[in-house]
């Protein structure tokens, strides 16, 4: 196995608890590659010989970004929709059947394609880790085709055939939920390892939800819930009960929802370039990290409600709108995503951890933060290998 040395690292963020703050922030650091894995991280002074090795010429280095929540299938894209919103239309669920029938009618090559567009996009800004959902086929057929491709992409793929109910089970809901925990679940559950819902008015209700979670947990599937984003509603509670991963979304919270978060120990997923997008109020973060709960910043990039794919531009907004610290936003964009996606082998710079990283045009991780639309990620490492 081929060792190498990255050297001249102004700042490095490890995310090592051990090393102090939040981040486990080094100065003037090197780490060693060996093969995918990190094989040793510390001062440059006391750096290892390796069989190569590269000066970064003081540029930060962070983890690469875990993205724990996108929904990348689709074909088409909603910009009429956008424009609507922003002369004072509302966001809502109804807009998801228009994709619907779009991704339906594409080719397997044409969504392959979308996909590979948007991973590269990802990479590019330093994303290394993306959690991928079906939802946009909701049909048997469509739903297992959309995870085999995402598969392609990632191991974290979620089933979301309970996105919304389409259009044709309209009249009959009840029908459609037993498609989804039954002939679709034996359909999408081979490609997936995760079963998500999105529980809202005008989607799923709680009853419902439970149904679905419950099938997806008997066939192995772990739990994750599109959660209280445009209402307040049961999906916190229910995720929380159920012991979910994570629930995502978290912009309409209870007393109560933020004390089950904290008590269950479910990662909430904030996702506020959906908020920036629909122009609707901020999840109130602070009040979740004061109450001890673990969070995740996600882009949630989907033709709808968010068309961004940039991690970056979620911590700029953490920061700027949700008075996130830059180094909570940062965790929460890395460790916190490898916590929503429960992996302890990404997320961080250690020993033993799989190197992913993150060069940046930039002597801090505060200028991600500072620096708002400036693309600062000059490299991505994913499992050692150079993007
Ligand atoms: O996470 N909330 C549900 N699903 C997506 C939006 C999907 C769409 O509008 O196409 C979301 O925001
Ligand atoms: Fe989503």
């Amino acid at each position: 196995m081929t060792s190498l040395l990255l050297t001249g690292i102004g700042s490095l963020v490890t995310n090592d608890p051990s090393r102090g703050g939040l981040l486990g922030e080094v100065h003037d650091a090197a780490v060693v590659i060996e093969g995918s894995r990190f094989a040793w991280v510390g001062a440059r002074r006391d750096a290892p010989a390796a069989d190569s090795s590269l000066d970064l010429g003081g540029s930060a280095v962070i983890p690469g970004f875990v993205d724990s929540h996108s929904h990348l299938v689709f074909a088409g894209d909603r910009a009429e929709e956008f424009a609507a919103r922003m002369t004072g239309e509302p966001y809502s669920a109804g807009g998801i059947r228009t994709t619907v029938a779009a991704t339906r009618s594409a080719t397997d090559d044409q969504l392959t394609a979308n996909v590979a567009r948007l991973v590269t996009e990802m990479r590019r800004q330093g994303t290394t880790t993306v959690e991928i959902k079906s939802g946009y086929g909701l049909t048997a057929t469509d739903e297992s085709r959309a995870l085999a491709i995402a598969r392609n992409f990632t191991d974290e793929t979620t089933y979301l055939g309970a996105h919304v109910v389409p259009a044709e089970f309209a009249d009959d809901p009840g029908a459609y939920v037993s498609l989804v925990t039954g002939a679709m679940l034996e359909a999408a559950a081979p490609h997936a390892k995760w079963i998500d819902v999105f529980v809202e008015r005008g989607a799923f209700d709680g009853d419902q939800a439970r149904a679905i979670l419950e099938a997806g947990a008997a066939k192995g599937l772990g739990l994750r819930v599109h959660a209280n984003q445009l209402g307040e509603g049961p999906g916190v509670q229910l995720a929380c009960e159920l012991g979910a991963a994570a629930a995502d979304h978290c912009t309409h919270l209870t007393d109560a929802d933020v004390d089950a978060l904290a008590s269950s120990g479910v990662v909430a997923g904030l996702l506020p370039a959906v908020e920036f997008s629909t122009r609707s109020p901020y999840p109130d973060a602070r009040k979740l990290l004061n109450a001890g709960v673990t969070v995740a910043l996600a882009t949630d990039c989907n033709p709808g409600s968010c068309y961004s794919s940039s991690m970056p531009l979620c911590i700029a907004l953490a920061v700027r709108e949700m008075h996130m610290s830059p180094a909570e936003a940062l965790w929460s964009a890395t460790a916190g995503g490898a916590a929503s996606l429960r992996r302890n082998d990404i997320g961080h710079i250690t020993p033993g951890a799989q190197a992913d990283l993150a060069v940046l045009n930039a002597p801090s991780y505060l200028h991600l933060a500072y620096r708002p639309g400036v693309p600062l990620v000059a490299q991505t490492l994913s499992g050692g290998r150079l993007l």
